[in-house]
């Protein structure tokens, strides 16, 4: 396939902004949606519109079917051993805020640590230090070096028999760099210590197998992959759900309600209380069919090209600090942030914008590492598959004339 019929794919990437034509380069964000995903959603709310388990009638059993359909796409798609392990979230966000709830409510007490990596998406940091704050746990925090990559030597320091859990991004949202998981995971295994990986930015790059990884919990959001907003999954070993209290309460997670007592209904519905995003769910399907047909060995080929070239013609500037480096091939996905020497991170996207290009700029929900390189922000270009030479090769002549427009 060429990389004019994926575009003709995505009809967003078509927009002009400011009567310019859009270069989308902020994917990390939000991934844009093909075709396939805004047909999918529409077939369903067209033709499926009905709430799902709970009435006998024929729409409710085509929309349960979808939606059913879709747990098992999951578990295929992320390598899990059981279609239960899949629990729909809205997002990341939510799978972390339900794990640290419910783990936090089954495993954490007093005195148990928890461990956090410098490099983590408030995302995957706050709900753990909530759950700290509530247990009188103590949160740790595993550092990043000056390249950006996680201090591992130090691990083996910070695990004890306290340590109950370790959470780790696949892949920093602000770095691009994958942590080393199987190192982590099995140093923290050996040590008794769980370990969920967020895979908000991996999963669209790396795919993931989970049970190869050998994680415990992992998580990931359908937007960031082409699906709709409002989607997402976690996952967690069947052992460890089991064991966990539910979440949230309400409808369709019980099995029986009596004045005297409630008992839950088994996985994954312990842990999908109310109405489900009904609508949303399916268009994971041809969203996972997307993230296969861009993982194409001539596409992915073209797409480093494209990255390479950004990541040169970015380092080629002598007035830009980049903020991740990689130390091995693959080891870093197509996201770079960085800082300009006397342009402030906002003023540089904002005439990016006013010239097409849509970039993020700021803290990145990721305050902590903003210190830690003593920043205010940063911009950040991230790529997917649709993305062009072309695109970049513009992309960098504009970051030309808008560092010389801001410096005056
Ligand atoms: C690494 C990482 N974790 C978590 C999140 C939160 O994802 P969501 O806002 O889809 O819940 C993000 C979003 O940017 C992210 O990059």
């Amino acid at each position: 396939m060429e990389i004019e019929q994926v575009r003709a794919l995505f009809p967003g990437l078509d927009a002009q902004v400011y009567g310019k034509p859009l270069v989308y380069f902020d994917n990390a964000a939000t991934s844009q949606r093909p075709l396939s995903v805004v047909r999918a959603f529409e077939e369903s709310s067209l033709h499926a519109n009905a709430n799902l388990h709970r009435a006998v009638h024929c729409l409710a059993e085509t929309a349960t079917r979808a939606y059913e359909d879709t747990r098992d796409a999951v578990r295929a798609f992320i390598g899990a051993a059981h279609r239960e392990e899949i629990i729909f979230t809205a997002g990341t966000t939510a799978a972390v805020n339900l794990l640290a709830f419910s783990f936090g409510e089954a495993f954490v007490g007093e005195g148990d640590e928890i461990i956090v990596t410098e490099a983590e998406h408030h995302s995957n940091l706050v709900p753990w230090q909530l759950l700290c704050l509530r247990k009188k746990a103590v949160l740790k925090v595993l550092p990043v070096d000056d390249s950006g990559h996680l201090r591992v030597d130090l691990l083996p320091a910070l695990l004890t028999d306290r340590t109950r859990l370790l959470a780790v991004a696949q892949v920093s949202n602000v770095l691009g760099l994958a942590a080393p998981l199987p190192q982590i995971i099995r140093a923290a295994h050996a040590r008794g210590c769980a370990v969920f990986v967020d895979g908000a930015q991996g999963i669209v790059h790396d795919g993931v197998d989970v049970q190869a990884l050998d994680c415990d919990f992992y998580a990931f959001s359908g937007h960031k992959m082409y699906a709709a907003t409002g989607t997402g999954v976690l996952y967690g070993k069947k052992k460890w759900l089991e064991a966990m209290p539910p979440y949230q309460s309400g409808g369709e997670m019980i099995g029986t309600v009596r004045w005297d007592g409630t008992t839950f209904a088994p996985l994954p519905a312990k842990f999908e209380a109310g109405t489900q995003n009904i609508n949303g769910v399916p268009t994971l399907v041809p969203a996972i069919e997307m993230f296969r047909l861009l993982s194409d060995g001539a596409l992915r080929e073209y797409a480093g090209r494209v990255s390479d070239r950004l990541a040169e013609g970015l380092a080629a500037r002598g007035d830009i600090h980049l903020y991740g480096t990689p130390s091995a091939p693959g080891e870093k996905i197509p996201l770079y942030s960085f800082t300009v020497e006397g342009v402030h991170h906002e003023d540089l996207a904002l005439v990016l914008d006013k010239m097409g290009f849509a970039v993020r700029s700021g803290q990145m929900c990721a305050e902590p590492l903003m210190d830690r390189f003593g920043v205010t922000g940063m911009v950040r270009v991230s790529l997917l598959p649709y993305n062009t030479m072309e695109e970049v090769e513009r992309f960098l002549d504009a970051l030309d004339v808008a560092v010389t427009m801001l410096r005056g």
